[in-house]
């Protein structure tokens, strides 16, 4: 039986692979720590959960408008409004299945075969896939280690070509925890602005950041660009709403306008109850967040200081979401009950089979020799996770 070409260079996302496997061991009676998944430990906010059920037994149950639920709409441009310091009209934003299919109908409506699209690594896993699927190339640019995995504007500036027709850049980052500073987007901004590019923005993680460090984004600084400037946004991260699939696409009505077609062919809506779940989640009191983010800030001081303290690992202190992103090109070469430790990919599954903890391989985010650790994992479990790498690394040759 004769399969697509399309499909059969897509692999599974690193992520869910190595979170399935580690669900294998636990399945076979194995402990294991999970620290590979990039999902709030904390269950949705009750009024989410509330509104959720309300709409569910007020009939909310059939097809929603392809786009999204009008009060919907209207309150992430509202929201989106005040938070970007630009107004959105109902037609500039719709609702998408997750995250991940605003950026799926994005490249689908802005890259053509052959086209170049610039991702700063790391990045995040399904972007280069999802490029792919619209025939394009993503082309990795490395971010700067030196200054804690940091845009490097002219690392970018160096990779445009004349098939560059986009960059895709997401702060807070997953994995590396980097917060981009306005100065740096306002570079990038005039980069695009020079070669004619669209910037992708995902900021599904802009609520999540620490020490008081500013949310800047493109459309902060450069307000002008807002034709060529798409926002990426959703649920999950913020309200702990993984498992609802709704997520925010924001930007020019003309490129929206081809994403509701693809839209209409292909998902109809996101879930029309879980839409009104995210409506009282988007209208709600951000007051919830607060105890998270204290927990998340304090995990992120210990995770810091338990890569610290490791001899050949070193680590910035994350500025926002929830991951750290070690640099461990220090303990490759080196041997693990015999085994060599050649890369990152096998570290990690070294470190799952011995140590019993789940992380994720640096090169799975276009950064070989480094390692994402979530700590979206309950404080306990954190504690036990980095005492095992400590033990795990304290056994290297
Ligand atoms: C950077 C980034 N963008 C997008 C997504 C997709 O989010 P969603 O769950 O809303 O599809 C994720 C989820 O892990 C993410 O980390």
């Amino acid at each position: 039986m004769k399969t697509a070409r399309r499909l059969a260079a897509i692999g599974t996302s690193a992520t869910v692979a190595i979170t399935s496997r580690a669900k294998a061991l636990v399945a076979a009676g194995v402990d294991v720590v999970a620290m590979s998944a990039g999902e709030p430990d904390f269950a949705a906010p009750s009024f989410v959960i509330e509104a959720t059920v309300a709409a569910l037994r007020a009939g909310h149950t059939t097809y929603a408008p392809v786009g999204g639920v009008p009060a919907l709409r209207d309150a992430v441009a509202e929201r989106f409004g005040r938070e970007y310091g630009v107004p959105f009209a109902r037609d500039e934003v719709i609702v998408t299945v997750g995250g991940k299919e605003a950026l799926y109908d994005l490249f689908q409506a802005l890259v053509d075969p052959g086209d170049e699209v610039l991702v700063p690594a790391p990045y995040w896993v399904s972007y280069p896939a999802q490029v792919a699927l619209a025939g394009g190339v993503a082309v990795p640019v490395p971010c700067d280690v030196a200054r804690g995995l940091a845009l490097d504007v002219a690392a970018l500036a160096a990779a445009v070509t004349p098939r560059t027709v986009g960059i895709v850049i997401n702060s807070p980052n997953n994995p590396s925890g980097a917060v981009y500073d306005a100065a740096s987007l306002g570079e990038l901004a005039a980069l695009a602005e020079r070669h004619d590019l669209w910037i992708v923005s995902d900021d599904i993680y802009s609520a999540v950041r620490y020490d008081g460090v500013p949310f800047a984004s493109v459309l902060h600084v450069r307000p002008d660009l807002r034709e060529r400037v798409f926002i990426v946004h959703g649920v999950a991260k913020t309200w702990g709403m993984t498992g609802f699939r709704v997520g925010f696409l924001a930007g020019s009505r003309v490129v929206l306008g081809r994403c509701t077609a693809l839209q209409s062919q292909t998902i109809t809506s996101a879930t029309t109850f879980a839409q009104y779940g995210a409506l009282a989640a988007i209208r709600g009191d951000d007051a919830f967040l607060g105890p998270w983010l204290t927990a998340y800030d304090e995990r992120r001081h210990r995770v810091h200081a338990a890569l610290a303290a490791l001899d050949g690992v070193s680590c910035p202190l994350p500025g926002g979401a929830f991951y750290a992103f070690p640099d461990v090109r220090g303990l490759l070469g080196r041997r693990y009950q015999g085994e060599l430790v050649s890369d990152d990919v096998r570290l990690c599954e070294l470190i799952l089979e011995h140590a019993h903890v789940a992380l994720v391989p640096g090169a799975a985010f276009g950064s070989p020799g480094f390692l994402r650790l979530s700590y979206a994992c309950a404080t306990e479990r954190l504690a036990l996770g980095l005492e095992r790498i400590a033990a795990f690394v304290a056994q290297l040759d």
